[in-house]
């Protein structure tokens, strides 16, 4: 395999959060190029592939992990398939970009972490609001004691539910919204307070809006206490009207700032006849709506396919790695137990026998 020049990408998936992926690596193009796409769905890969000029298309991953020239391969498959796609990648010798949530279970995460180790090889965890530039602005300001001692933290990320049906299907998803968008915001209070350790965790969550098509929840309220004293406060919804919102508050004995993603970004718009795009997950876009620009880039997409190719080649140190991802899950599965205990619960949380993080919502807990 090369060491120099572009890093040569493969996809795993062609739909929402692939295309993603292969816009991002056009956005920033002079550190990789996509050159394979692999997905089972007959046609779907096809069009990817036309859309971004990708010249080789695959319908059976394992094909596409057999061409010597990938070195980095992104998985933007349901989180049922991330586990079992990281291993057989890495024990394919590539590089592996994992879409959040990093698995099922703590097990997985630490098969996925082991085999791409033994291997010698990264596992990357797709975190994107680690290069949202916006965020990253705040906590750079942090940093420079900006706001004294931070001793809050928000992030919140709200829409009306999700676009894919696998999504509400817990076998394949693991959990509801506190699994697909909670891993954000534990993610984003672990980074912004310089991964000062979790002690505990405090989460409540419910079925308000959705009950008639998924068993997952579609609104949670979770509380982090970390090792310096911060708290973060993490709060999902896919029961919110209005489209996508992505929102950060951060509170120091010396100053606060306020981050709202889109708002920001956005063009205040009336329009009798709507038009194309608004912004992610709008239901229309007639009468008042808040169309943004550069979407991707606002988000840190193209910043993080970057940051991941210039790892491969020495060229930066890995800021979101499979540990951070098996910390998320360990953090969502300790959520899902108290919500159902209904009191906090501490770090370090290892279940035992449990298949995927809502089970620990619905189950009994050990001893009960
Ligand atoms: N970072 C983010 O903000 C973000 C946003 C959206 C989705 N995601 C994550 O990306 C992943 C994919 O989500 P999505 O929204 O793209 O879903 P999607 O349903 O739009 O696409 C899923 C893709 O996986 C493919 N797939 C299914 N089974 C496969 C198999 N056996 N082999 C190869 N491909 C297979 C499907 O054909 C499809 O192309 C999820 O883990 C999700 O949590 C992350």
């Amino acid at each position: 395999m090369a060491n120099k020049g572009k890093v040569k990408v493969g996809i795993i998936g062609s739909q929402f959060e692939a295309d993603i992926h292969a816009a991002s690596f056009q956005i920033m193009p002079e550190e990789a190029e996509v050159v394979a796409v692999s997905s089972p769905t007959p046609g779907h890969p096809e069009e990817l592939a036309r859309k971004y000029g990708i010249p080789r298309v695959f319908h059976d991953y394992r094909e596409m992990l057999k061409e010597k020239d990938i070195e980095m391969v992104t998985i933007t498959a349901p989180n049922r398939l991330h586990a079992p796609m990281t291993i057989d990648t890495a024990r394919a010798g590539k590089h592996v970009v994992c879409e959040k949530p990093l698995c099922m279970t703590l097990e997985e995460a630490d098969q996925m972490i082991d085999t791409c180790k033994q291997q010698g090889l990264h596992l990357f965890y797709a975190e994107e609001l680690f290069f949202t530039p916006k965020y990253v602005k705040a906590k750079e300001m942090a940093d420079q004691g900006a706001f004294g001692k931070v001793y809050l933290v928000k992030q919140s990320e709200k829409h009306f539910g999700p676009h894919a049906p696998w999504f509400w299907d817990v076998e394949q998803s693991g959990g509801g919204v506190l699994m697909d968008m909670g891993c954000h915001g534990i993610a984003f209070c672990y980074w912004f307070l310089n991964r000062s350790s979790i002690k505990s965790v405090y989460c409540q969550m419910g079925t308000y809006a959705h009950g008639d098509r998924t068993r997952g929840e579609d609104n949670s309220i979770c509380i982090l206490e970390f090792e310096n004293g911060a708290v973060g406060l993490v709060e999902d919804s896919w029961a919110r009207r209005g489209g996508m919102d992505d929102c950060i508050e951060v509170y120091g004995n010396g100053g606060v700032t306020y981050a709202d993603l889109h708002m920001g970004n956005a063009l205040p718009t009336y329009s009798e006849s709507g038009y194309g795009y608004a912004v992610e997950k709008a239901p229309t876009t007639q009468g008042w709506t808040y169309p943004v620009f550069e979407e991707l880039w606002n988000y840190g997409f193209p910043q993080e396919m970057r940051h991941f190719a210039r790892c491969v080649r020495g060229k930066e140190e890995p800021i979101a790695t499979g540990e951070v991802g098996r910390l998320v899950q360990e953090v969502l599965c300790a959520a899902y137990q108290s919500a159902r205990l209904g009191c906090k619960v501490r770090l370090p949380f290892r279940p035992q026998r449990v298949k995927k993080p809502i089970d620990l919502w619905w189950a009994a807990p050990a001893g009960q």
